[in-house]
């Protein structure tokens, strides 16, 4: 069986450390590991739509902005096909048929579609002031994000944490499409972050999470001015005054990012004085390593990795036109994809009556014995 690949994110805004180390790293050790036979990165405007509807201008605004992000990570338009979601209406066909294999209450048990209604305002308890209500297709957008995954055949889908919900639901729907029909989708596997540290990067203000919304976040676009404003202000240890002091490296964001990012080679290169990482956080229990020092390196090894990125960065925001060419083909590719899985699923159903000989010949017989 063919490898696939099957992974996107939903535009609504650049994408930050927090992505880089939850996703994109790893697609793209992927996409050169070899071992893939097709690599498809969705950019799931559709999916961003379902919370964004007074919204649509984020949505499209930031299409560009995904694209430029990954393309200057390395993700090789040669090696996958980078494509945009609402490009393949093939999509929503076999959403529409997968819903009648989900019950509404199937979907209101999913823990992340339960979390999301709470933090976007949608819930209507009691405590809810706005009562917005939850729009039906961000309700049903589990089973839409099924049809990403099966409408490629993916067999491997690499996501963080929060997104295993969808690949379980997925996997239902597969299950019980092939049941009733006849094996015609694959089923598919998540692959996480191999790294706890990497799966939750937390903001520079040491809230657990990087979010635009709080302002907390490193962008992949930043320049080197902007990363080291940031990690100079980066959230330390509240009780670590003086040099002198004895300092904490846990809730340390500093420290959180070093676990993340440094190896020995950044030491022997940047900060010759320690071997490794354990020895630094010694000195910073001990007291005597001042947090200057630690930004300063932390900011040195981020520099080291991101100006690659921002370099390339630069080179596609010269041709953005070629940007969306890229795009534009990928979306071709993706369509052809789609629609071929389709037809095996209508197949399947028996609902490609023009194609179906024998339902013709059936009902013309019928008609000519009477
Ligand atoms: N839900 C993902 C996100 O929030 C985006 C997405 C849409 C996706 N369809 C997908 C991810 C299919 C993996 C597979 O970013």
């Amino acid at each position: 069986m063919e490898k696939i690949i099957l992974t996107g994110d939903r535009p609504t805004g650049k994408l930050h450390l927090g992505h880089y180390v939850g996703s994109l790293k790893r697609r793209v050790e992927l996409q050169n590991s070899g071992e893939f036979d097709k690599i498809f990165i969705m950019i799931a405007d559709a999916q961003a739509l379902t919370d964004n509807a007074d919204n649509p201008e984020k949505v499209r605004q930031n299409i560009i902005e995904v694209a430029l992000d990954y393309l200057s990570c390395g993700l090789d338009p040669e090696k996958c096909t980078i494509f945009i979601q609402s490009q393949v209406p093939e999509l929503c066909e076999l959403a529409f048929y997968y819903m009648n294999l989900v019950t509404v209450q199937r979907l209101q048990r999913n823990p992340t579609v339960k979390q999301e209604i709470q933090m976007r305002g949608f819930s209507d308890d009691e405590e809810n002031q706005n009562k917005k209500g939850t729009p039906v297709g961000f309700f049903t957008y589990p089973i839409s994000q099924a049809s990403d995954i099966t409408a490629f055949k993916a067999t491997t889908v690499p996501v963080g944490v929060d997104q295993a919900p969808m690949i379980e639901q997925t996997r239902e729907i597969v299950h019980k499409f092939n049941s009733v029909y006849g094996e015609t989708l694959v089923l598919p596997e998540m692959v996480l972050p191999e790294n706890t540290t990497c799966c939750r990067l937390p903001g520079t203000d040491g809230k657990a999470k990087m979010s635009k919304s709080l302002g907390n976040c490193i962008y992949l676009s930043d320049s080197s001015k902007e990363i080291k404003k940031k990690v100079n202000s980066m959230f330390t240890d509240p009780e670590h005054l003086q040099i002198t002091d004895p300092g904490h490296v846990e809730g340390n964001v500093v420290f959180t990012y070093l676990d993340a990012f440094c190896t020995p080679d950044h030491f022997a290169k940047f900060l010759p004085e320690y071997a490794n990482l354990d020895e630094m956080k010694d000195h910073y229990r001990r007291g005597g390593l001042g947090d200057g020092t630690c930004k300063k390196f932390l900011f040195n090894i981020m520099e080291e990795f991101l100006a690659p990125i921002r370099e390339r960065r630069k080179v596609y925001e010269q041709d953005i036109p070629q940007v969306f060419e890229i795009l534009r083909k990928g979306s071709e590719v993706a369509r052809a994809q789609a629609a071929k899985t389709l037809e095996e699923v209508k197949d399947a159903m028996k609902i490609n009556y023009f194609a179906d000989k024998d339902l013709i010949a059936e009902q013309a017989a019928k008609y000519k014995a009477k």
